[in-house]
């Protein structure tokens, strides 16, 4: 049975990720994660019975372990989805972005380098390519890398070092980049989850600016399914992008999760734009079909009605993200072997 690393699975795509390899692959998966506030092992409840399964608590930026884990495992490929994945965060404080993104992917790198991996896929974002006006078109995986959030840069610079790996050294990487993923388990700091969780709570929803920024939606399985193609199709060297073909202007996506709630729109607050808040997201993915023999297939009225429901009926979920109960949860598990690099 071949070994996969997952990095970040405990996150909300990787915890999507690795639940679908395990129910469509016969794959032992490896899921290496920090548990940062965005780690929740709850994602993962469902399948961490399964002998296929294997959790370790630490860091990417850790060469020893992740070469011990590399080895230990006789891990076949790499799937890199761990990450400091906000961008609000990234403008409060970039560091921790330059930590995990640009140096925790060099450290990767260079074990799977040293090991011989066989397979590295860099799961990257559309963020790389800024932002697009009204009347352009979607980007392409030819368009130029021009970040523009510390998020953004961080990315952009990580998947350059891989670029670089596979030119220099003929490391066999692949990159993905998507757009705005949203589906069950996703942590309520970003749009989607935010204003359902505010919204269930009768809370306001802050809406940032006129509204009328635009992002590309796609369902996580979609996207994971993606992933998996890349991995197993992909062309060394190659960049694929992943989108939903769902260009939607923020306030519609707010308004139409009141409606799915049956919420008033009364909940709405503008506030304060996002500093250097890019305008518009959107992506070509014909590469993906053509090469990939990939189709998004949810359409984003489907998915976000799936998505309201899954909300609707996970409120222990919600209750334990937005209480911090969830933090105590992995203590509670494995509370007789909580030392970093611990596998459980
Ligand atoms: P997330 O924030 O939900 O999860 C990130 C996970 O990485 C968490 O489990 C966290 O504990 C873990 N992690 C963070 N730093 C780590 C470190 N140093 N070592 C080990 N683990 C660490 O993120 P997400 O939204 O699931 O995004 C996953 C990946 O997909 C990221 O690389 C992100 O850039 C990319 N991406 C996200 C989206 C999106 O819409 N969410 C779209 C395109 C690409
Ligand atoms: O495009 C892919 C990227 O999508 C990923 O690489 C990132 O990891 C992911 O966080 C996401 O970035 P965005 O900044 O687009 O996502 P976010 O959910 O933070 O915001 C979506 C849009 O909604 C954006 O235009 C900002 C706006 N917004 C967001 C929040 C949290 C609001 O208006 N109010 C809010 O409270």
């Amino acid at each position: 049975m071949k070994t996969v690393l997952v990095t970040g699975g405990a996150g909300f795509i990787g915890s999507n990720l690795v639940r679908w390899i395990l129910h469509h692959r016969d794959w032992r998966v490896v899921n290496l994660d920090a548990l940062t506030y965005a780690g929740n092992l709850e994602n993962l409840r469902d399948v961490e019975q399964d002998p296929r399964y294997v959790f370790v608590h630490g860091r990417i930026e850790d060469a020893q372990l992740v070469t011990r884990l590399l080895e230990e495992y006789a891990v076949e490929g790499i799937i890199h989805c761990a990450a400091e994945s906000h961008v609000d965060r990234s403008i409060l404080s970039a560091a921790p972005f330059y930590e995990t993104n640009v140096r925790g992917t060099l450290v990767l790198l260079e074990a799977a380098r040293a090991y011989g991996i066989k397979r590295f896929l860099h799961v990257s974002t559309d963020e790389v390519y800024g932002s697009l006006g009204p009347d352009d078109p979607p980007f392409t995986e030819e368009s130029p890398l021009k970040p523009n959030s510390p998020y953004a840069a961080s990315k952009a610079a990580a998947d350059c070092m891989v670029r670089a790996f596979v030119h220099t050294y003929n490391m066999p990487a692949i990159i993905a980049r998507c757009s705005n993923n949203y589906g069950p388990y996703q942590f309520p700091e970003k749009l989607i989850p935010l204003m359902i969780t505010n919204a269930l709570a009768d809370e306001p929803l802050p809406v940032y600016g006129d509204g009328h920024q635009v992002r590309d939606w796609i369902y996580v399985e979609d996207h994971c399914r993606g992933l998996v193609a890349a991995y197993e199709q992909g062309v060394v060297g190659e960049v694929y992008n992943f989108g939903g073909r769902s260009e939607r202007r923020n306030i519609d996506v707010v308004r139409a999760i009141l409606q799915l709630l049956g919420k008033p729109e009364s909940l709405i607050r503008h506030v304060p734009d996002r500093p250097g808040h890019d305008r518009r997201y959107a992506i070509d993915c014909t590469k993906a079909e053509r090469e990939l023999g990939w189709t998004p297939t949810v359409t984003f009225e489907e998915g976000l009605a799936w998505t309201v429901e899954w909300y609707l009926h996970n409120r222990a979920w919600i209750e334990s993200v937005r209480s911090g109960e969830y933090r105590r949860y992995y203590e509670q598990q494995y509370s007789w072997r909580l030392q970093e690099g611990a596998q459980v």
